[in-house]
């Protein structure tokens, strides 16, 4: 990290206004560009320093508008800074000036800037469009810019394009003429005052639904051609996000007008561009009738996220990057809150826990970080965007919500909105704000939570008349030291109630204590034996989000070496005719962990432990889905059916499996999209390399982008050396896209049978491996490292990344290694006991 540089902008200057033309050349693949940015000089200067990279600045020079005086300047770029220095010739005084600028640059194919994105046609041409991607810090590769949140403007964008082409910007098109060499000139209403990270600009061959009044607000989705039949959900969506939004927050809509883009090439989920929020196919566009609850939820959640930036990010910003876990942590807590409103029986909150879940896991980690931290360099900002800015902050949201009140909440949030919109805030305004609202010291209790990394643990011991609190730190390895102010709500046979735990607390007697009550809390709680045996023992008193709790807690001990294998499989099995799917998505993946460090000789047993655990769920579930049952039972199902057809392998579930997909292809039966991708997993888990075959056909020919990205799952999962080497040749060679490629890698990687083969070939084309990723989503193909705890190839990840490392923050690096390091201590563990522990339960 390059930490001597100074990569902030002195504060002399600062832009008001910019007027942007924008030149693509989708042949040719390059941009020319052409600025007037309206400046305030604050003192007299002789140089001014912007952000600007890969691009070249072919002239430019400070115009006094009032005077007409003109200054021409050298210019010097400073890459590493990610910086240019205009040079002045004469000393320009404090005032309003212009920067004229000329410039060009590549559009590029990395997925940020201003980057082409390729897609074929229906006559089967390929085809070239044009988009941006700016968050965190790559406005300043389109175009010379002050690129910092806080150094808001306004901004009047052109686009000139070849006719025939869209062209898309934040505002409705103003006007459009056609110039002398036919192309198309589109002028853009000016925007509102906004950051450079929210600018955007789509030109390509596209297809528009057309407008739907939404209060006032026209909304469309822009697709490549020949995708209509995908928009009816996404439309649903959106329109129900527009208004819940406005109603929650008590403010209108920010922007004028709401387009929704499908981009084939897109780094990430989704980009909460003011009026232009740009997504990956597979978060937009979707066909209900295909698709499983999973991909649906998605998609609902995706839309409802970036609509709620649409005013906390977009209208209110945080000042500096170090920031961002207000913006992301504050979109995915409310996402949550629409998408129950939208959908009540998905029961969001519920599942919520696994995102509170997945955050706890890296958070009782010694190489975490609190969710503040200083940033400096853009490397440091992208890397800000990891579970502990999202699932932590919105989970510490969720808590702080639920210790409010959710009307005392959104008063306090309408009030943060309406005081600093168009403008920059830092954490404690929100916090203010919450205090305004509540009358409660909101700041003091969230210090504890934000500006200090890990989690606490609850520990908890009768005495005479009820029950002691005390916390201490959770962590898997190591004994970290840190204490929180824990809203800890509680509920006993007497009753409920909340407190808040500082260093230790009593609360009165009642039987059946039941602490992190709804299980809304992010902390773990460790129950002692005779309390863990109570819990079980009265599981059925337990909520459907406290028996995941309880699951999670237990298993993060087994995790920790505090718990035995022998004290899960227990509750496992105390579990087994829980009809709440919930439950089963806490046990599953800890299941699924123990089948990744199962010794050979152990397999066949464990397997049987598997089928005897899902059976009365299958049994009860069967392949069919009815037409009563809810959208959660279907998912359910499928998750059932690859739980005994992969982790089971029971073989009369991979014959069943073969038929339905037959019958599915074969159109003589509708089969659920559930039932369906569950035949597939189990299918291709299971499968030969003549199955291979058939996926990778599948893969190419499939007709949305979710069955596209289920066949290229799919692929991953083949048990065969071979099919795991020819998936991994279609990353490098660009035949599984550059968006896709680390998340390919990462399962490829975790594969229980194929992974380590795979590990040595990745080291073999490292070159052309760190290509094909390119730099912005490296990071991922470690994702699921963690399953890679075969001691000697667990070290020799280690090193070949400690000589050869990743082009992304190095924290996170080291966080999916100690992860590593847990389950090798979680291997030798239950190498010593599974097979006893199995004999025992007969
Ligand atoms: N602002 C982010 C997109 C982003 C992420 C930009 C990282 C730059 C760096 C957007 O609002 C977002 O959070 N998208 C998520 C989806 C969301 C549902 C969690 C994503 O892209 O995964
Ligand atoms: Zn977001």
């Amino acid at each position: 990290m390059h930490t001597d540089i100074d990569f902030r902008l002195p504060r002399t200057v600062t832009p008001r206004h910019y007027d942007i033309r924008m030149e693509p050349d989708l042949e040719q693949l390059c941009f020319k560009g052409f600025e007037i940015v309206k400046l305030d000089v604050h003192q007299d200067i002789n140089m001014i320093v912007l952000n600007s990279l890969d691009l070249n600045i072919h002239s430019a020079e400070l115009v006094h508008p009032d005077s007409g005086r003109h200054i021409a300047v050298d210019i010097s770029y400073d890459p590493g800074a990610e910086q240019a220095t205009l040079g002045m010739k004469e000393t320009a005084f404090a005032g309003v000036w212009e920067l004229r600028a000329e410039f060009s640059g590549e559009l590029n194919d990395h997925l940020h800037g201003f980057y082409r994105s390729t897609y074929i046609d229906e006559e089967g041409r390929e085809k070239v469009l044009a988009t941006t991607q700016f968050e965190s810090t790559h406005a300043r590769r389109a175009f010379p810019c002050w690129d910092e949140p806080d150094l808001k403007a306004t901004f009047g964008v052109t686009l000139v394009v070849d006719e025939g082409l869209t062209a898309i910007s934040n505002q409705p098109e103003k006007f459009r003429r056609v110039l002398d060499d036919g192309r198309i000139e589109v002028i853009f209403e000016e925007t509102m005052i906004m950051s450079t990270y929210l600018l955007a600009f789509i030109v390509g061959d596209l297809e528009a639904t057309d407008p739907i009044d939404v209060s006032g607000v026209p909304l469309r989705i822009i697709h490549t051609p020949g995708k209509a039949n995908l928009t009816a959900f996404p439309i649903e969506v959106a329109i129900h996000g527009l208004k819940y939004f406005s109603d929650y927050y008590g403010i209108p809509y920010p922007g004028e007008k709401l387009d929704m883009i499908a981009i084939p090439d897109f780094a990430w989920g989704a980009m909460e561009n003011l009026g232009a929020i740009t997504y990956r196919e597979s978060d937009l566009l979707i066909d209900l009738d295909q698709a499983t609850h999973a991909e649906i939820e998605r998609v609902a959640a995706v839309i409802s996220h970036e609509l709620a930036h649409m005013w906390f990010g977009d209208l209110v910003t945080m000042r500096w990057w170090n920031g961002i876990w207000l913006n992301e942590a504050f979109a995915t807590f409310m996402e949550i809150k629409c998408i129950d409103r939208f959908r009540p029986e998905w029961e969001s909150w519920l599942y919520f826990g696994s995102g509170r879940n997945a955050a706890m896991e890296i958070d009782a980690l010694g190489s975490t970080r609190p969710i503040e931290i200083p940033v400096a360099a853009p490397a440091e900002a992208e890397a800000m965007f990891d579970v502990l800015t999202y699932e932590k902050g919105s989970a510490v949201l969720r808590m702080l919500e639920q210790y409010l009140g959710e009307n005392v909440f959104r008063e306090g949030i309408r009030s943060y909105l309406s005081e600093h919109a168009y403008s920059n805030t830092v954490t404690d305004d929100l916090w203010n704000a919450l205090e305004r609202a509540s009358e409660i010291p909101v700041s003091d209790i969230m210090k504890s939570w934000i500006y200090q990394g890990g989690l606490p643990a609850l520990h908890v011991s009768s005495v005479s008349d009820g029950y002691l609190l005390e916390q201490d730190q959770f962590q898997y390895i190591g004994d970290a030291s840190g204490t929180w102010k824990i809203p800890v709500l509680y509920r006993t046979s007497e009753g409920g109630g909340g407190v808040l735990l500082e260093s230790k607390t009593q609360l009165n007697g009642g039987e059946d204590l039941v602490l992190n009550a709804g299980g809304h809390g992010y902390y773990r709680v460790c129950y002692n034996d005779e309390l863990l045996q109570k819990a079980i023992g009265s599981i059925d008193g337990l909520m459907p989000s406290e028996r995941y709790a309880l699951v999670k807690d237990v298993w993060a001990g087994v995790l920790s070496g505090q718990t035995t294998v022998r004290e899960f499989f227990d509750l496992a099995i105390s579990l087994r005719y829980d009809s709440n799917p919930v439950v089963w998505n806490a046990l599953l993946p800890a299941v699924n962990e123990i089948r990744h460090v199962a010794s050979l000789k152990d397999r066949y047993a464990f397997a049987s432990f598997i089928l005897d655990l899902v059976s009365p769920a299958v049994e009860q579930l069967g392949w069919h889905a009815s037409i009563s049952e809810s959208d959660l039972v279907r998912k359910w199902r499928g998750d059932m059916l690859r739980a005994i057809g992969v982790m089971g392998g029971a073989t009369e579930m991979i014959t069943e499996a073969r038929g339905i997909l037959r019958r599915a292809v074969s159109e003589v039966e509708e089969i659920d999209a559930d039932v369906q991708s569950a035949a597939l997993t189990i299918v291709a888990a299971n499968g030969s390399m003549e199955d291979f075959a058939g996926l990778i056909k599948d893969f190419y020919i499939a007709e949305n982008p979710q069955t596209k990205n289920r066949y290229r799952r799919a692929m991953t999962a083949v048990p065969e050396a071979e099919a795991a080497s020819i998936t991994l040749d279609m990353v490098l060679d660009g035949a599984i896209r550059r968006q896709d490629a680390a998340g390919t890698v990462a399962l490829l990687l975790g594969h229980r049978d194929t992974g380590a083969g795979t590990w040595t070939r990745l080291k073999d084309n490292w070159g052309r491996l760190i290509d094909a990723l390119g730099p912005s989503s490296t990071r991922r193909i470690l994702d699921f490292v963690y399953f890679r705890s075969e001691p000697d190839i667990a070290i020799d990840i280690k090193d070949w990344l400690q000589d050869h490392p990743l082009s992304t923050s190095g924290r996170h690096v080291t966080q999916q290694l100690e992860r590593l390091d847990v389950r090798v201590s979680l291997r030798t563990r239950v190498e010593a006991e599974l097979e006893s522990t199995l004999a025992s339960l007969d």
